[in-house]
């Protein structure tokens, strides 16, 4: 394993790359696996250092795409939750890695200054980290992101499954809206015939694949334990468009206005950004708070996922 200090570049990326980066599904290489950051020996410990309400735990369903339970991992310590993801359906998203973890702050910025040499518009101490640990067997249901992200694949093998972004048949505006301005989580309802439009691609230790900002996606691990980062990040672009969705939704529920152009650009767009931006400095327009989560699920100390006679709050948010 070398260390992080080394100067050779962390991941492949060229002005093609960027420019596509955020709207087009894109593929390139980096070397993150080869470095000792999420190495297993470091994960035990990085989990136990962890905030438990960031740590967000799903047990998703054999049966299928929309099954998303979450899991109460009771008083399991880092290696308990690693040996529970190697044998059992179980995965884990570290969220906010960076802010807990010097090794991967430090690894997220050079990732960060790598990107913004291609990408520049790129918002500077808009990224953020989470590690997704997860089973072989796992998978994530249908949903969208509302930032542009891009997926480091460090261990395992995964599919992906991509779909039309910013297009009402497979995710309604209105959902677009609440995801961007706060009020919904991200999962949205799938159909099996969306398959038949959809970009698919897998990705092994050493790949990194990104889809255009707020496409909705899937994903099904294919083999091993899977561990996999994900950067979000915001672009003057991607800000643009989290604006425009977050001042149509305030003039069409709020203010009862006719507001559906997505037009990112142009006075009328300016316009009703800035009356947004105003709106919110009032104290009008509020960010909305996802609802919260409930365990049906918990991992008890065996290692075994059992179902709760009585759903609890999540621990995470
Ligand atoms: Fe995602």
């Amino acid at each position: 394993l070398v260390s992080v200090e080394t100067h050779e570049p962390l991941a492949h990326w060229s002005p093609a790359l960027g420019a596509a980066l955020t709207s087009s599904v894109i593929r390139s290489h980096h070397r993150l696996a080869e470095l000792s950051e999420f190495a297993d020996d470091r994960l035990p410990a990085l989990l136990d250092r962890h905030p438990r309400e960031k740590l967000q735990a799903y047990a998703p369903g054999a049966s299928g795409v929309s099954d998303w339970p979450a899991v109460d991992l009771g008083a399991a310590d880092g290696a308990a939750l690693l040996d529970a993801v190697s044998l059992g359906t179980l995965w884990l998203n570290v969220i906010d890695v960076d802010a807990f973890d010097e090794q991967a702050r430090a690894l997220q910025a050079r990732l960060f200054d790598e990107i913004a040499r291609v990408v520049p518009d790129l918002l500077p101490g808009t990224m953020g980290s989470t590690l997704l640990i997860s089973s072989p067997g796992a998978s994530v249901p249908f949903h969208l992101d509302p930032e542009p992200n891009v997926l480091w694949q460090l261990q395992g093998r995964k599919r992906i499954y991509m779909y039309p972004a910013a297009n009402d048949a497979f995710v309604t505006r209105e959902t677009r809206e609440d995801l961007f301005a706060g009020y919904a989580r991200e999962f949205a309802d799938y159909e099996s015939d969306f398959d038949e439009a959809a970009l698919i691609e897998e990705v092994a230790a050493g790949d990194l694949i990104a889809w255009p900002q707020n496409g909705p996606h899937r994903i099904v691990n294919l083999e091993g334990m899977n561990v996999t980062l994900s950067t979000i990040f915001q672009t003057r672009r991607s800000r643009r468009r989290r604006r425009v969705y977050c001042a149509n939704r305030f003039l069409n529920r709020s203010l009862h206005l006719p507001a559906r152009s997505t037009a990112e650009h142009g006075l009328a767009s300016t316009m009703k950004v800035g009356a947004f931006g105003a709106a919110r400095r009032l104290g009008l327009a509020r960010p909305g708070t996802p609802p919260a989560i409930s365990a049906e699920l918990r991992l008890d100390a065996s290692g075994q996922i059992e179902p709760l006679t009585t759903p609890i709050q999540a621990e995470f948010v």
